[in-house]
């Protein structure tokens, strides 16, 4: 593997500053509607910021392969509105009243308005994208959005159930990780580098992976935060899992190895969708007590490192210098 050094925090803003106002801009641009309503929903959407972390993958992506054209910008706005669609139809399946530090579109507009809010920003994107005239493109993101849907329908089934480290992988992998790993791949879709092998670019593959991979780290840490942040550094409802009868990874852990008292107080409480009869606090030291959040945050730094290892074989760059420099964050955030 080539020696090369992670770029700094500032290193990173700096290489993304300019592309990064640019994208605020284009999704600015994108988000209005001749129907009021719809507009007001997508611009208190967009002025409640975001890590925007979908669209520094995109922009990394392409540029650790020497894109400089505008396409860039357009499908780093159209992942970012891709996303904020997700997010008003989650918060509305998992009656989510804050988001980024203030009311949840649903508690300011209620649900009726918010779905097809959601709807809109969904089909802008793809209208959008649809600019490129790259088949590549559309591909990617139809199958993403399916895999999205599916990801939720299967959480919705398996709420107050007990699942096994398999069936989480797989669910956070169609919610999660498949936008960061498309996310990648529409970095090198654009990046338009020969050979391509049956309409696959170059490097598509190592960067999708490193993408797939850092999403799952992504979403692990999101769900660790879910048990042990406040709500207000998160910026949204915390031990919402747990009250929404989900199980992550840590509780997934517990489950294994706790005693049966333990185990039958984790199912009371995924059961209940309450902490009625098992409060927050008990939860987490059974967590605690069998290592099982340290466990979920190793696991989260093993794919951070995996999604390093991914790009190994990539040109060395400023921008994978950048990529390499993500995992760090996402493992180290704490929001
Ligand atoms: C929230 O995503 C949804 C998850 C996949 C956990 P982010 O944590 O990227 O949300 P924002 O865009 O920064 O608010
Ligand atoms: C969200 O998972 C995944 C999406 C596709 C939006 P969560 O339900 O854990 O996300 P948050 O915690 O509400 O942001
Ligand atoms: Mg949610
Ligand atoms: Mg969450």
């Amino acid at each position: 593997m080539s020696t090369i050094s992670i770029a700094t925090a500032a290193e990173v803003i700096e290489l993304l500053r300019d592309d990064l106002a640019a994208i605020e801009t284009e999704f600015a641009s994108q988000a209005e509607s001749p129907v009021q309503v719809v507009t007001d929903i997508a611009t208190y959407l967009i002025a409640g910021g975001g890590k925007r972390i979908r669209p520094l993958l995109l922009l990394l992506s392409s540029k650790a392969l020497g894109c400089t054209s505008h396409s860039r910008i357009r499908l780093g706005a159209v992942v970012e509105m891709l996303h904020t669609a997700t997010l008003v139809h989650d918060d509305i399946i998992d009656e989510a009243d804050t988001r980024r530090g203030r009311p949840s579109s649903n508690t300011a507009w209620g649900n009726a308005k918010c779905v097809l809010a959601g709807d809109w920003l969904y089909m802008q994107s793809f209208r959008w994208a649809l600019e490129e005239r790259n088949f590549r493109v559309l591909d990617l993101l139809i199958s993403l959005t399916q895999q999205m849907v599916e990801g939720e329908l299967l959480q919705i089934q398996k709420l107050g159930h007990l699942i096994n480290e398999e069936e989480y992988f797989d669910l956070i992998y169609r919610k999660t990780a498949c936008l960061f790993k498309v996310s990648m791949q529409l970095g090198a879709a654009v990046a338009n580098l020969s050979p391509q092998t049956n309409g696959i670019p170059a490097f598509d593959e190592p960067l999708g992976e490193y993408g797939r991979n850092l999403g799952l780290a992504f979403q692990i840490v999101d769900d660790v935060l879910d048990l042990t942040a406040s709500e207000d550094v998160l910026g949204k409802p915390v031990a919402s899992d747990l009250r929404e009868g989900k199980a992550t990874l840590a509780v997934i852990h517990a489950l294994e190895r706790g005693t049966g008292a333990e185990r039958e107080a984790i199912r009371t409480v995924l059961a209940d969708r309450s902490f009625e009869h098992v409060s927050h606090a008990s939860i987490l030291d059974v967590l605690h007590r069998h290592g099982s959040i340290e466990y979920a945050m190793d696991t989260a730094c093993a794919y951070a490192e995996a999604a390093r290892l991914s790009i190994a074989d990539i040109p060395n760059s400023e921008a994978k210098r950048a990529l390499l420099w993500v995992p760090g964050f996402v493992t180290s955030r704490d929001r």
